[in-house]
């Protein structure tokens, strides 16, 4: 089951992003369709959300493993990255993403688009791209 989930965390990415990326142009061209695209964002969002606080407890890297012996866990980047810096930032996307979907249900264009694009770039700088070192991971599942 865990690896399933890090399978669907990772292949989520790709929903939010183009679904981010299509509600931003919706707010920009004043488009009503943005109702439809912010509900279907702030799913995948939120059950990213809910994989996500799974993986941080119980995942590989998980909280309750613990940190390995002699770990400090705002000196090693790989921890400070798994365990603060991408769930907070992550976090915060959310709820943004959060806040955009009542916007755009209420079509209040400007401030959809605002914050998506703020979510937008909360998440392509949290993300553990492949090319980044030490946190880096497939741009697919088991790649
Ligand atoms: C829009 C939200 C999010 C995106 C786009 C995202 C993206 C990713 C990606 C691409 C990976 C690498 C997956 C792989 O190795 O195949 C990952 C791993 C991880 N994410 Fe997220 N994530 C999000 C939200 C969260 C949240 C909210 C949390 C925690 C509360 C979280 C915790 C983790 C953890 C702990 C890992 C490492 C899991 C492991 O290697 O065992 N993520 N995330």
């Amino acid at each position: 089951m865990e690896t399933g989930l890090l399978h669907l965390h990772n292949i989520l990415r790709w929903v939010i992003l183009l679904l981010l990326f299509i509600a931003f142009f919706q707010a920009l061209g004043k488009k009503a369709a943005i109702r439809g695209t912010s509900l279907w964002l702030m799913i995948s969002a939120h059950i990213m959300f809910l994989i996500g606080i799974y993986q941080l407890i119980a995942g590989r890297f998980g909280i309750t493993k613990g940190l390995p012996e002699g770990v400090e866990l705002m000196k090693d980047s790989f921890y400070r990255f798994y365990w603060i810096e991408h769930p907070l930032g992550m976090l915060i996307a959310i709820i943004l993403i959060t806040i955009g979907r009542r916007k755009s249900k209420a079509l209040n264009y400007k401030a959809a688009s605002w914050l998506y694009v703020i979510a937008l770039i909360l998440i392509l700088a949290s993300v553990p791209w492949p090319f980044r070192e030490i946190v880096g991971r497939p741009w697919f599942p088991g790649l």
